[in-house]
């Protein structure tokens, strides 16, 4: 409690101050029964198996023995690293490295557990077979947290049945400039909807943790992940005190509302536009991750690093980083350097570098976590756990947005004959996108997502295989002969930076995938209407595609369940009502190639946009088609 106090004092600064007062003030809620065997705990743990509690290895670099041998804490599997690094790995052999990591940890620390993370973004996304939802993108435009919360659930059984007690989920950015790479990882540009969606997912996910059914969610990328110009990842954020509070910050209220136990320091850096003064990396920043989150918040919980994250920090490496531990790091991620961390880090306290008050308050937090975590699952360890498909398609289903529409042109009927093209029609990996078995979800092919359906393999079970034809490029058919032909255009699957549209680009789509244009001008226009789908992760400039199509539809990147692509495509054979499109934007759609923003004054369509497809007139005037492909956007 001293040592509480102690930080506390030295929280609001003159200078500080304002940065802090931005943000809601919010009162702690204690158990005091809890906080009593975190005390107790506490004290049976010297100073090396504190630190061994802080340190966060990934399971490639560690063995059993090792977590015993240095009583660690917690460890992480991250994108497409599996048990054994086999990406076969069966949920029962996820469930038995667990057992014996869990084991392990239990023999160095009595009564001490230990905790496994994993990036469950959209599912359980790393084990092969397993239900993929769509990603958050799209589960932004269906609007619905009842849904969301019922993805959260799901999510939390797949992950429970592999032994694994913690996601890295969900996401809370509100993205700025869609040509980020990890624009798809938001719900979308408006901070309300951040909030509402993200409060239903961390309900959905936490619900029964004690139980043995729930998993521990995390709140990330605090903060401001999505607000770096020019959107390149993990780069600088300017943004007032006010907007980081009310704009970044919406999402981890509602968070906190649902009693998120762990929320993910982030990569980018911070600039006061206010009075520009540069705050530098988040990792480092003690005034939001301390005075700001642990304090104005009352967030009790443990604060984790991302991937290496400490390294960036000036004066640090990844193997030391005082820095960080210092502004409010409670749990370190360090996938590979964790044994010199350690020693560095248990040097740094014995000389007085880091206050031993820290270091408890960081271990308090990390077992009040914990002890708030059912440790024996309520799951089996079986691949049925991992499945949602009704689930999934439903949230497809509700997630697409119909941007142009010939009135009476959708569902088509159920007798119609169909020409599909576009390789993405029959492609998982397309349709999945990032954080996909892989961590690019990239490598991977349809026989990696044993359970999921293609879009056309959907529409093949709904029409019958003899009606529908597949001509990946368009070139070996004659479009006349069918009633209609569905397009797919799609970016490739990407993760995190590796995903960002580089200053020199822009949101052209058909610039990026010339042959998605190219596909369209060989079977628009020959006699069968047209309807485009786009797989993507953003919205994209895509005047000259959707000329060149009936109907244009933005599906995201819906993950493994391409039935429910079919359903809103195609007429219901019974008498069930057609859902139509129910889908609505969650960022606006941009009318140029260089409308990055979230805040476009004249998109295509504004947030909220889309048809139903039930209109009976609507204008189908053509968009305008600048000329030069490549234009050079202002800076
Ligand atoms: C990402 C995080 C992720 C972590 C672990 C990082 O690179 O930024 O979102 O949770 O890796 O995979
Ligand atoms: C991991 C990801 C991580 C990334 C960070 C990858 O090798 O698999 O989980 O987010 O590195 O750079």
């Amino acid at each position: 409690m001293a040592a509480l106090l102690a930080l506390a004092a030295t929280a609001a600064t003159a200078e500080t101050a304002p940065i802090v007062q931005a943000w809601p003030a919010r009162k702690p809620v204690r158990d005091a029964a809890l906080e009593a065997r975190v005390d107790a705990a506490l004290k049976t743990l010297t100073l090396r198996q504190k630190i061994g509690q802080m340190t966060q290895p990934e399971i490639r670099a560690i063995t059993p023995d090792e977590v015993r041998d240095y009583g660690i804490g917690t460890v992480l599997n991250g994108g497409g690293s599996w048990p054994g690094q086999d990406r076969n790995a069966t949920p029962a052999q996820w469930r038995a490295l667990s057992g014996q990591l869990q084991a392990a940890a239990l023999q160095a620390t009595p009564g001490i557990p230990l905790l496994w993370g994993t990036d469950a973004v959209h599912g359980h996304n790393n084990v092969r077979g397993a239900t993929l939802f769509p990603h958050h993108i799209a589960l932004g435009a269906t609007h619905d947290a009842d849904l969301v919360r019922d993805i959260g659930h799901a999510t939390a059984r797949a992950v429970r049945a592999t032994g694994v007690q913690w996601t890295f989920a969900p996401t809370l950015a509100v993205v700025q400039d869609v040509r980020w790479g990890r624009s798809y990882e938001s719900f979308g540009a408006d901070p309300a909807l951040v909030r509402r969606l993200g409060q239903a997912e961390v309900e959905g996910l936490q619900d029964g943790l004690k139980e043995g059914r729930g998993v521990l969610a995390t709140a990330k990328h605090f903060v401001a992940d999505g607000g770096t110009r020019r959107g390149i990842d993990q780069g600088v954020s300017h943004a007032t005190p006010a907007e980081l509070a009310q704009v970044h910050g919406a999402g981890y209220l509602g968070a906190l509302d649902a009693g998120v136990l762990t929320v993910m320091a982030s990569f980018n850096s911070w600039t006061d536009s206010a009075d520009y003064t540069a705050h530098g990396k988040m990792h480092g920043n003690k005034t939001l991750l301390t005075d700001v989150l642990k304090e104005r918040l009352a967030f009790d919980g443990l604060v984790v690093s991302d991937w290496d994250g400490i390294a960036q920090i000036p004066g640090c490496t990844p193997e030391d980083c005082p820095a960080a531990i210092n502004a409010g790091i409670d749990v370190v991620m360090v996938p590979f350097h964790w044994k010199p961390f350690i020693a560095n880090t248990v040097r740094a306290v014995e000389q007085g570098r880091i206050p031993m008050a820290r270091i408890d308050d960081a271990v308090r937090r990390i077992l009040r976590v914990k002890f708030s975590v059912g440790m024996d699952s309520a799951v089996p360890a079986t691949m049925e756990a991992s499945q949602a498909p009704e689930l999934a398609r439903r949230a497809v289903r509700e997630s697409l947005v119909l941007l142009k529409n010939r009135p009476g042109l959708l569902p088509l009927p159920s007798t119609a004959r169909v020409l599909v093209v576009g390789a993405a029609a029959d492609s998982l990996p397309h349709q999945a996108g990032g954080w996909s078995v892989t961590w690019q979800g990239r490598d991977t092919t349809n026989a990696d997502y044993p359970q999921g359906t293609t879009l056309l393999a959907a529409l093949r079970q709904r029409l019958g295989a003899a009606q529908v034809m597949f001509d990946a490029d368009g070139s070996q058919s004659d479009p006349a002969r069918f009633d209609a032909i569905v397009a797919v255009l799609a970016e490739a699957p990407y993760a995190e930076g590796e995903g960002d549209i580089r200053v020199t680009e822009n949101l052209r789509h058909s610039q990026r995938y010339p042959q998605d244009l190219a596909l369209l001008q060989r079977v628009a226009g020959r006699g069968a209407p047209v309807v485009t789908l786009l797989y993507s992760g953003r919205p994209l400039y895509v005047n000259d595609l959707a000329n060149r199509s009936d109907a244009f539809i933005a599906a995201w990147q819906p993950g493994s369940e391409g039935t429910g692509l079919a359903d809103v495509l195609v007429a219901p054979a019974d008498s069930k009502p057609w859902p139509g499109f129910t889908g609505r934007l969650s960022f606006p759609w941009p009318a140029g190639p260089c409308q990055f923003s979230s805040h476009e004054a004249k998109p295509w369509w504004p947030v909220g946009g889309g048809l139903s497809g039930r209109e009976t007139t609507v204008a189908t005037s053509r968009l305008p088609e600048p000329a030069d492909p490549q234009p050079i956007c202002p800076l």
